[in-house]
């Protein structure tokens, strides 16, 4: 299996606050909780309250025993800096709810981690109009950290976005009139291809949202979790080949465990080494390369232009936000 890259343990303030999407469970959930182990705050952006104030009370639970353990690598609070904050990536006026609410609490922002995810769904689109994966895994992550920049651009140096992507991202297309995958009917839709393409475009987005931030105390990064055994495969239990994979590699011992999926995750929100890093797409905690699609300019730029026309049609993106976005 080679060498195991991991984190390196250190204590963070709780005055750093960290919001990580789809928290309540799977990578997101370890990713957050080892993270408000070092000592941060924390937010869960879930769409679900009741499941993320379960997790909540599990990450706790797990924090003390930890404690009563003596584990010297963890903070010795009471309890663990968490909160929960209500985010559904299916609806950009959930997003924009969000980006009220975190704008009026008058927070800080160092680390945003778009993480909430679903894998290779059906067909189906969102209330906005969109197809499910583009807007859940992509559109309203980008709206989201469009929203929160400028807070994070005044929240003091070395701020972190990192797109929780996958090397799934290998297998997709930009072809801007096929991009809501409306050409297909439910039944011959290209669920692998569509999803593909969502983990692409995060990719994507980070190099163009590093290109307008250079010189800046933000950096954006992105990163595949490994194959990790969690929920992801609740949306695919009928693909046959997919759903081989998953297991046989549980069998074989060859995917990861909620915990070893989250250490890249991690080690891009926490490493102080990472300071300044941009552009860099991680796997198992490594730099790794990138699918030609999602590395040419002309692709990024123009998904970036048309991101920005879907966001501006509906009013998601005043004019500060943009001047924001773009670097002014
Ligand atoms: N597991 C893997 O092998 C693997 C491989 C490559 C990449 N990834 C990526 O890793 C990320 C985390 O996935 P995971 O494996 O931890 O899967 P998971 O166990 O299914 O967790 C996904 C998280 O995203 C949340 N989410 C889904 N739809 C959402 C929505 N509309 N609004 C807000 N949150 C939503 C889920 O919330 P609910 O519980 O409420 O549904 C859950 O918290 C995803 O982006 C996935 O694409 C995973």
């Amino acid at each position: 299996m080679g060498i195991h890259h991991s984190f390196p343990r250190v204590i963070i303030p709780k005055e750093r606050v960290v919001v990580v999407t789809g928290a309540n469970t799977g990578i997101g959930y370890e990713t957050a909780k080892c993270i408000a182990e070092m000592g941060a705050t924390v937010i869960l952006a879930c769409r679900s309250e009741e499941k993320a104030k379960q997790a909540m009370v599990k990450m706790n639970a797990e924090f003390q025993a930890e404690k009563d353990k003596k584990n010297p690598r963890i903070v010795d609070y009471p309890e663990l800096s968490l909160e929960f904050m209500k985010l559904d990536c299916s609806s950009l006026q959930s997003v924009m709810d969000f980006a009220k609410e975190f704008k009026l609490s008058g927070r800080q922002l160092h680390v945003l981690v778009c993480n909430a995810g679903i894998g290779m769904s059906k067909q189906a689109y969102t209330e906005d109009g969109y197809e499910l994966m583009f807007q859940v895994n992509y559109l309203s992550q980008y709206l989201l950290t469009a929203h929160l920049l400028p807070i994070m651009k005044t929240s003091g140096e070395d701020c972190r976005i990192i797109m929780v992507s996958s090397e799934v991202h290998r297998y997709s297309e930009f072809n801007l009139d096929r991009i809501q995958g409306k050409q297909y009917n439910e039944r011959n839709f290209k669920r692998t291809l569509y999803y593909g393409n969502s983990k692409a475009f995060q990719i994507m987005q980070m190099f163009s949202m590093n290109r307008r931030l250079q010189n800046s105390n933000v950096t954006v990064t992105s990163l595949h979790p490994g194959v990790v055994q969690t929920e992801v495969t609740r949306n695919f239990t009928d693909l046959a080949p997919w759903a081989l994979l998953f297991g046989v590699s549980k069998l074989l011992g060859a995917s990861k465990t909620p915990f070893e999926g989250a250490e890249t995750t991690i080690n891009a929100a926490v490493n102080p080494a990472l300071k300044g890093v941009r552009d860099v797409y991680f796997n198992n905690c490594k730099p790794d390369s990138i699918a030609s699609m999602a590395r040419k300019k002309h692709n990024q730029e123009g998904l970036w232009a048309y991101t920005q026309e879907c966001l501006k049609k509906g009013g998601f993106l005043p004019e500060d936000v943009i001047k924001c976005l773009e670097g002014e």
